[in-house]
């Protein structure tokens, strides 16, 4: 007889955790020349549904606020998130302790940028993440996020 395990539905049991920084609450509407029309929402959702689709847990959090970001990561440690896609925003440039937190769980994670940042401002060029960052994906808009999570999901099925 088939045990139970085995014949009930397959519950998703890795989880993704994608996190997005500051500002990145207005997609849609914040210069959509530079980031598009898109809102974060319909970016979600299709982050969510292709973690379905797979048997993947994809979860996803915004803050304004760096300590809430941290602590989001500090709880990434115990909720059963394997790999974690980031795009810190304007964090990426200033933030020591969003660095830390990430390298404080051990979890490996991509950087996301949806624009080209090293076509910008020169402010932007340097990024306090992407040499601890297993890889980090800019300029592709919202399919970056995409591409990051196609590789995160090969790395928790590894
Ligand atoms: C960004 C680039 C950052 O420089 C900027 O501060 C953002 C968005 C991007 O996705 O292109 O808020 O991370």
């Amino acid at each position: 007889m088939a045990s139970k395990k085995s014949s009930a539905k397959r519950e998703p049991d890795s989880a993704i955790l994608v996190m997005h920084g500051p500002n990145l609450n207005l997609l849609g509407t914040r210069e959509p020349a530079v980031y598009g029309y898109e809102t974060l929402e319909d970016i979600n959702h299709t982050l969510v549904n292709t973690g379905l689709r797979e048997g993947i847990r994809v979860e996803t959090f915004q803050s304004n606020h760096e300590g809430a970001l941290v602590e989001r990561i500090h709880a990434a440690r115990t909720d059963g998130t394997r790999f974690v896609i980031i795009n810190p925003a304007a964090f990426t440039h200033t933030s020591v302790a969003i660095r830390d937190a990430l390298a404080g769980v051990a979890l490996p994670f991509i950087e996301v940028h949806l624009s080209n940042v090293h076509k910008r401002e020169p402010f932007r060029h340097h990024s306090y993440f992407s040499d601890v960052a297993v890889g980090t994906i800019v300029g592709l808009g919202s399919k970056g996020y995409l591409l990051a999570l196609g590789y995160a999901i090969d790395a928790v099925r590894r």
